[in-house]
């Protein structure tokens, strides 16, 4: 799909977008990750950039290199990328979170490298929770129009697993990328549905993560009330 030229709706408006993945660490040389590549949240940025917006990117072990036109904060940890959302939230007109956010972080992270013993079976890994991001951010919005947009990938039932999260997390959209052998990750290209708390609905075809991006944006813009 054709666009025209950029439109500079987003000047004057700070974006948070956060991407990549969160490695939880075990000992000083292990980790527990996810597969996320951070290529959305980087498309994000630079269509964030291109329409005008102040950009605050917080990545997450992408290894990509820093967009031009953002701050870039670096994180590691989910413990770690909440501190810094919640922070840049604060003054934020956007916040997306486009970061795979690990569900369980070890319980106990070991100061020295953990050593097998012959003859020794290895230890149970225990898990706790970290805490949800998005819906910390939605439910304690710094102003009542500020947007908070989450992304989801589920590989069974996506239109209904997408609209009941949600409304678990409170955000005002959710756009969802149905997962499979050869879909997402990693991958140039996307295709999704952006659903929203009033109850829109719009599917976004198979293409690049700008064309994604952008209409995570216009979404975005049209749901701004006008600037004082
Ligand atoms: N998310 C978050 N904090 C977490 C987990 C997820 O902020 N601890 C955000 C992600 O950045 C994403 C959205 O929530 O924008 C949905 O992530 P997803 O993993 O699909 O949701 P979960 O609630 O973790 O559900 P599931 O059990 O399906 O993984
Ligand atoms: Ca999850």
């Amino acid at each position: 799909l054709a666009r025209g030229p950029v439109v500079p709706d987003l000047v004057g408006r700070h974006v948070v977008i956060s991407a990549g993945g969160t490695r939880e660490p075990l000992d000083p040389v292990r980790y527990l990750g996810n597969r996320s590549s951070g290529k959305q949240g980087y498309a994000l940025t630079r269509t964030a950039v291109a329409r005008g917006a102040r950009v605050t990117l917080i990545e997450a072990n992408t290894g990509l290199p820093d967009p031009s036109g953002a701050d870039v904060v670096r994180v590691g940890t989910a413990v770690q990328l909440r501190e810094a959302v919640l922070k840049a939230a604060s003054d934020a007109d956007v916040v997306v979170m486009a970061a795979a956010v690990a569900d369980f972080r070890p319980a106990e992270y070991a100061e020295g490298k953990i050593k097998k013993k012959d003859g020794q079976e290895p230890a149970p890994i225990v898990l706790v929770r970290n805490p949800d991001i998005l819906a910390e951010v939605s439910a304690e919005r710094a102003t009542p129009d500020q947007i908070v947009v989450g992304f989801a990938a589920e590989t069974d039932n996506v239109l209904a697993n997408g609209r009941e999260k949600l409304l678990r997390k409170g955000c005002d959209l959710l756009v969802v990328n149905e997962v499979g052998e050869r879909k997402t990750f990693g991958s140039e290209e996307n295709e999704a549905v952006v659903l929203a708390a009033d109850g829109g609905e719009t599917p976004v075809p198979y293409g690049p993560k700008e064309g994604l991006a952008d209409t995570v944006w216009d979404l975005v813009s049209a749901r701004f009330s006008p600037q004082a």
